[in-house]
């Protein structure tokens, strides 16, 4: 037998800048496209922000640059919208020195972060979130991707942008219930990592808000990339938020999933012992005054055995039992050693939503 070693051991930097300001995309842009130049690029929109933005933002673009279209929704967040994105590019000769630029909410930054990776084996991109939720979570970390009928995010990649350019004027247009998705991980991020930033979040400048909880993303992400450990903390509310989306079919906004899914998973690290008393009381009225707690009426009597069997299916959990990331305190996780999320079996659900008369 004959043996050939391809050798690939190699060091890689895939270190970016997140630039985050208040009307800084023009300037920002002009500077970016001074330094680099591209073949050929497309930035890449949903049909709302089109709408609203397109006409006057174009001329921010260099010439070589043309606009790319798909209908909004995360319905759309699927492998038909990414091989019409293709073909459009491909129609358009886009080649490995091209740029795409992701420029709208968590879908646009997904599928396109995801297009980039995998066209002619990845080129450039970056992102230019316009949601809430796109400034404080997708758009920073790498983590691409679409849904397929089997569920949400199941085909993606870990590719990392050049750049992320978050211009928070892009929030006045931005709808009040987008506002509260990306509030939740906001919330979040407080919740797992910082409590005075979480107790002074009443101070509504989204420029330093913004800033700190990229910088808590980015520091939980650069830790671990892939999510072996670390970055499960991320996490936190999303097993449970994802199952109530899904039981009620996306007829719940995100953020209010995640918000109830953090109740629920801070109550069951206070029933564990793990979580004091006042804590949890804290907790629950940060929530409350969000008013996140108003949609608790709207899952009264959910089918738990459902939720419970949907949680199950998720990629993160295995056994037949839900892992979970628990707190120890306002602002820390509970963890052992590199473990982060914990099983939690149906009985332990059952008991926690009564409590919480959920059921
Ligand atoms: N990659 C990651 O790490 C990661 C993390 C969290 C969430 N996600 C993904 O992000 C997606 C959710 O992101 P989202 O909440 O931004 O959804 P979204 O992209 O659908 O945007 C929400 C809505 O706001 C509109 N919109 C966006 N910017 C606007 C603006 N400035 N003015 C007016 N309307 C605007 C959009 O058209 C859309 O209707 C989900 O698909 C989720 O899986 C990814």
């Amino acid at each position: 037998m004959q043996k050939v070693s391809v050798k690939l051991k190699k060091k890689v930097d895939y270190s970016y800048d997140i630039y985050i300001g208040n009307k800084i995309l023009g300037d920002w842009l002009l500077d970016y496209f001074k330094q680099n130049s591209f073949s050929i690029i497309g930035i890449i929109t949903d049909s709302n922000v089109d709408k609203i933005y397109k006409e006057k933002i174009t001329s921010l673009f260099p010439k070589n640059s043309r606009w790319f279209t798909f209908s909004a929704g995360e319905e759309n967040k699927n492998i038909n919208t990414l091989l019409q994105l293709s073909s459009s590019l491909q129609k358009e000769n886009f080649d490995r020195k091209s740029l795409l630029v992701a420029l709208g909410g968590g879908v646009t930054g997904d599928i396109t972060g995801f297009l980039a990776s995998i066209y002619m084996r990845g080129i450039s991109f970056i992102q230019i979130p316009t949601s809430l939720l796109a400034m404080v979570d997708s758009s920073i970390g790498g983590k691409t991707g679409i849904d397929t009928e089997f569920g949400k995010n199941l085909l993606g990649t870990f590719s990392q942008p050049e750049a992320v350019v978050i211009d928070t004027e892009f929030l006045k247009t931005l709808p009040e219930i987008e506002i509260k998705n990306g509030m939740a991980e906001i919330i979040k991020h407080g919740l797992i990592f910082d409590k005075d930033y979480l107790l002074n979040l009443k101070d509504t400048d989204y420029e330093k808000i913004v800033k700190r909880s990229c910088e808590i993303k980015s520091y939980v992400v650069s830790k671990d990339e892939k999510e072996n450990g670390l970055r499960q903390i991320l996490n936190f509310g999303h097993t449970i938020g994802h199952g109530l989306e899904k039981l009620f079919d996306f007829s719940l906004p995100h953020g209010i999933c995640v918000a109830l899914g953090m109740l629920i998973e801070s109550r069951i690290s206070m029933e564990r012992k793990i979580l004091s008393i006042e804590d949890y009381n804290q907790i629950e009225n940060i929530l409350k005054n969000y008013g996140y707690l108003n949609y608790l009426e709207k899952i009264k009597g959910l089918d738990i055995e459902k939720l419970f069997s949907i949680m199950l299916s998720d990629k993160k959990n295995l056994k037949g039992k839900v892992r979970i990331v628990l707190l120890k305190k306002i602002g820390r996780v509970y963890n052992e050693g590199n473990i982060y999320s914990f099983p939690v079996d149906i009985n332990e659900f059952i008991k926690v939503f009564q409590t919480l008369n959920i059921l």
